[in-house]
């Protein structure tokens, strides 16, 4: 346990951006990267760094932003900036929760996804040791549009905002990422005397660290990587910031022992589960909420999501796993299978040209290719049960709902409408006619008619 660890922590997460160069109908932070939202990924990092209390300032009439954060911590509680006026005066929007005292005061941008735990807590280390304020500064590639750190003999004064720097300021490289940390002790003080006289006339929470100093306190630094405080103002910086926690995710895969041949070519989401020698071969895409036991092997060109997938089972190549998906142990879903909301015991296998929805599969039952569960009759949904080690011939249509019992066998190209019982034989096709001969009088008539 760190000091950290010990304190109360309130983080106040300011979600009220505009998004305007998002051009977007989506609010910004509900914008995903790894198939969470921006607003997700921030507050899915402030929980894991011990933000005891949390606190969203979000644009009026944003309940979908409100929804979101209190998803992901239901007791978040939610306050309204009726105005951009700056981001001090975001942050005062919480001063009932600022009044009820915390140890640790966070600010926390909603647009900065990268934001890790570990540098939550690099932040918080230095109130812990009798700080006032704590800055996350970094050298970015290109500081333009970022306010500037002015440190003096080692101590950090003032931020300035690059639209009131001077020259010489403007040559400094460390800048402000953006998250500060403020010791609840003098954080209200401190924030009630931010006042809007500068170039954009807003309350800027970065007059902090000068008011700090002002009162015989003290500020300080923590440096960090660029990607943790990458903020995101547009579709082509979304992108930009995917890219970076695709690595992120591989290579977090990788050394926990999954096998990528190309992991270049496989997108992860946030919440991805992969056991040990877990196999993921090139162009496999990960959608949310899903777990991949040991020894998995996962082939090219599946897209999966929502899905649990058992100890040493195959997908793929060219499988779809949607939601509700769960594959047994051993069990084999195989080339353009598609499957949602079904259970596949043990043993179960699919191997080719299947569509299983809204069903079980008991274990090592044979769904033959071509096999459709007709799930949906335009209206509602209904249930396909397969027993244990029944066998589905190919082409078979079961129509729901309907159970195919323990043992049973299904005959190729059946349209099954009735429940088959277990180690019965179903058949329901049409009758196959034979015709001796029948080709050649074919043949003859088109002849003759070919020449009259
Ligand atoms: C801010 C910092 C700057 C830092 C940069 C890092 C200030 C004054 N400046 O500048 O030093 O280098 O971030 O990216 O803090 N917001 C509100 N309500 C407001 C204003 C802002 O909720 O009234 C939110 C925005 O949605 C955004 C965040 O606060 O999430 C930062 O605001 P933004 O306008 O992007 O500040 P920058 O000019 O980028
Ligand atoms: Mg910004």
């Amino acid at each position: 346990m760190t000091a950290s660890n010990l304190r109360t922590c309130l983080a106040i997460v300011l979600a009220a951006g505009d998004g305007t160069r998002m051009r977007s109908k989506l609010p910004k932070v509900l914008h995903e990267i790894g198939g969470r939202s921006l607003l997700g990924h921030v507050l899915t990092t402030v929980q894991a760094a011990g933000g005891s209390e949390v606190a969203v300032v979000v644009a009026p009439e944003r309940e979908a932003v409100a929804a979101e954060a209190r998803r992901i911590v239901p007791a978040a509680q939610i306050f309204e900036q009726a105005e951009r006026r700056g981001t001090a005066h975001a942050v005062l929007m919480a001063r009932a929760a600022l009044e009820k005292g915390a140890d640790d005061v966070l600010v926390i941008f909603g647009d900065t996804p990268l934001l890790r735990a570990e540098t939550v807590a690099a932040l918080r280390a230095p109130l812990a040791a009798g700080a006032a304020v704590a800055v996350l500064g970094f050298r970015p590639a290109d500081p333009t549009g970022y306010g500037r750190l002015v440190v003096e003999n080692g101590a950090l004064v003032a931020i300035r905002e690059e639209k009131d720097a001077s020259a010489a300021e403007r040559k400094i490289t460390l800048c402000n990422g953006g998250l500060m940390a403020l010791s609840g002790k003098t954080a209200l003080t401190i924030l009630n005397r931010i006042g809007d006289n500068n170039a954009k006339r807003e309350f800027y929470l970065t007059d902090a660290v000068a008011i700090a100093r002002e009162m015989g306190l003290t500020a300080a630094v923590v440096e960090a990587e660029e990607d943790d405080v990458r903020g995101i103002n547009t579709k082509a910086q979304l992108a930009e910031t995917e890219a970076v926690l695709q690595r992120r995710l591989r290579q977090a895969a990788m050394d926990a022992g999954v096998t990528m041949i190309a992991p270049e070519t496989v997108y992860l989401a946030a919440d991805t589960q992969l056991g040990t020698d877990v196999v993921i071969e090139p162009h496999v895409v990960f959608g949310p909420g899903v777990v991949v036991e040991d020894g998995a092997v996962i082939h090219s060109f599946s897209h999966i999501a929502g899905a649990r997938i058992g100890k040493g089972v195959s997908v793929g190549p060219f499988a779809r796993l949607r939601p509700g998906t769960e594959l047994g142990e051993g069990s084999r879903i195989g080339n353009f299978v598609e499957v949602k909301a079904a259970v596949f015991e043990a043993g179960a296998k699919a191997n080719h040209l299947t569509y299983i929805g809204d069903a079980r599969v008991g274990a090592g039952a044979n769904v033959g290719a071509g096999t459709i569960t007709c799930n949906y009759d335009g209206t509602s949904k209904y249930k396909t049960n397969i027993g244990k080690s029944a066998f589905i011939g190919s082409n078979s249509a079961l129509v729901a709902p309907v159970s195919i019992g323990d043992g049973a066998y299904v005959g190729s190209g059946s349209v099954i409408t009735k429940d088959v019982p277990a180690d019965a034989l179903a058949i329901g096709r049409g009758q196959q006619v034979v015709k001796e001969g029948g080709a050649q009088r074919l043949r003859d008539l088109a002849a003759l008619k070919k020449k009259t």
